[in-house]
């Protein structure tokens, strides 16, 4: 059994805790904000916080999150106006889109640390999120944007 606290709600997991993060937030509780890229850490479209730290919650088992506190991209924010989100916009950063979730839980991650990270901070946290669409340059822009308004 796994007690987890999910964008501010307490979830039970009584029979499979077992089951990867990723499973449980998509199939079991229909939160499909969160992608399923590779499955194997190694895309970062799965990306998540717990405690505040960016996971890749197709390889992170939904056992590893008891007692603690997880966000997907639907809690980034109760309005959408997360300083990340707003600055996506802003910098109209999505392609496809499907990779996207991952990378603004990724930057929320780097900038809850961060609050000025350079050109070579953005790169070497956000390189293990891929994007197949090449929006980098607008990502990388909108993570300084961020920056900026957060500070
Ligand atoms: S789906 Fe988890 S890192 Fe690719
Ligand atoms: S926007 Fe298409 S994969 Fe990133």
């Amino acid at each position: 059994m796994a007690e987890l606290t999910i964008n501010g709600e307490k979830h039970t997991i009584d029979d499979d805790a077992t089951i990867p993060l990723l499973w449980y937030l998509r199939d079991i509780l229909g939160m499909t904000g969160t992608k399923f890229g590779c499955g194997v850490a190694q895309c970062g479209a799965c990306t998540v916080h717990l405690d505040g730290v960016a996971v890749r919650s197709c390889v992170t088992p939904a056992v590893a999150a008891d007692g603690r506190a997880v966000t997907t991209i639907e809690g980034l924010s109760e309005e959408g106006d997360h300083p990340v989100q707003m600055a996506w916009k802003e910098h109209q950063v999505p392609q496809c889109g499907y990779c996207q979730s991952g990378q603004m839980m990724q930057a929320a991650a780097l900038l809850s640390t961060n609050s000025n990270p350079s050109d070579e901070d953005i790169d070497n946290t956000m390189q293990g999120n891929i994007c197949r669409c090449g929006t980098y340059p607008r990502i990388r822009a909108a993570i300084k944007s961020a920056a900026r308004s957060s500070r």
